[in-house]
């Protein structure tokens, strides 16, 4: 048995010696995942190597002769629970069959490193994160709790960008930062996303919305405890504000939307809402050249944004003119966050 490592400093930095040396192997080796979520965890942990999905590009076989055709080697990287236990045997065994070389020590130190935390590789840049709060904590002996900031607005408000540029400065400021989005790419967020619901009633929809951020409100809380700043790109507002505001001349109850999601939500730190005309929004959404949404109709939109203000004074939202020039918004912004940071 191993001795396990004195202190978390000793374990973050055994994790990132572990990790560089996928760095050194990756000139020659092929890192074999599960999943993507996987390969996103490692490239968040500094990881820089050429990928294959085992689950996504045909199992274990097939990721056997890709490496054999293309003479690299493979760094087997499943989980570390009992499927990925059983898939790196039934990699191990292929990767044989074919002459191919492979590393599992990679797998079995970051496996230990990590268990106490996680089972799996794609929680692997949450443990990282965890560590480092815990470090930081420890030496400043205080509990840093991280803070949730959402940004509302129509379509073309400009938030992806404002999200974009609020992450930049508060990193560089040395904030650990998260950025999310709602519709996730999750499991449900990503059946909303695809649009492969033909026909979906409103309050249908609505549900899908709610199910999605009943996921996402608990990763959220888990970033924000780890020390993050959680920036997320909408939250409940938007459902609100879309699903009761007659999508089609069919509109959802107020009421029954806000009591539904109340259950769903928790009070972020901070919400932002960009304001703007959609007129000017939906000129700027044509000028991207982008494919129009069912949910970028005008007179909708305008509806929208009657309800987004509506909300922002029940609620508190801090509401920025997003019709400023870009640099202006995000000057704004970060002084309004400044303010519960
Ligand atoms: P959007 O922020 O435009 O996502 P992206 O920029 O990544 O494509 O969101 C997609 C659409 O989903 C948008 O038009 C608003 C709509 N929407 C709702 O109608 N209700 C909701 O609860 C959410 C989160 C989004």
């Amino acid at each position: 048995m191993r001795p396990q490592p004195a202190d978390d400093q000793e374990r973050l930095n055994l994790i990132f010696e572990t990790l560089e040396r996928i760095n050194e192997l990756s000139a020659t080796h092929t890192v074999l995942v599960e999943g993507v979520k996987d390969i996103a965890a490692l490239k968040n942990s500094g990881v820089e190597a050429q990928f294959f999905c085992v689950q996504s590009g045909g199992g274990p076989v097939r990721a056997a002769e890709a490496l054999w055709k293309s003479g690299r080697s493979a760094i087997i990287l499943t989980d570390w629970d009992r499927r990925g236990n059983t898939l790196a045997e039934d990699l191990k065994m292929n990767l044989v069959t074919l002459g191919v070389k492979f590393d599992r020590d990679i797998r079995a130190d970051l496996s230990f490193l990590c268990k106490p935390y996680a089972k799996d590789v794609e929680s692997l840049d949450s443990v990282i994160l965890h560590l480092q709060k815990r470090i930081l904590e420890s030496q400043r002996g205080c509990n840093m709790k991280g803070k949730v900031v959402v940004v509302e607005g129509i379509d073309g408000s400009g938030k992806s960008t404002l999200c974009s540029r609020l992450a930049e400065r508060l990193e560089g400021k040395g904030y650990r930062v998260k950025m999310t989005a709602e519709p996730t790419h999750d499991r449900i967020g990503a059946i909303i996303r695809s649009g492969s619901i033909p026909g979906i009633s409103q309050s249908t929809e609505a549900l899908l919305f709610i199910a999605d951020r009943n996921d996402h409100t608990e990763a959220m809380e888990r970033w924000a405890e780890d020390g993050a700043i959680v920036i997320c790109d909408r939250y409940f507002a938007s459902t609100i504000a879309y699903q009761s505001s007659g999508l089609d001349g069919t509109d959802v109850d107020r009421g029954w939307l806000l009591s539904m999601s109340e259950r769903f939500v928790d009070k972020p730190d901070l919400t932002i809402l960009l304001d703007i005309d959609p007129g000017i929004s939906m000129a700027r959404v044509s000028s991207r050249g982008e494919e129009i949404s069912k949910f970028e109709k005008l007179e909708f939109l305008r509806r929208v944004r009657e309800e987004y203000l509506r909300l922002a004074e029940e609620f508190g939202f801090e509401v920025i003119d997003a019709s400023e020039d870009p640099e202006s918004v995000v000057e704004e912004a970060m002084r309004r966050i400044g303010e519960v940071l």
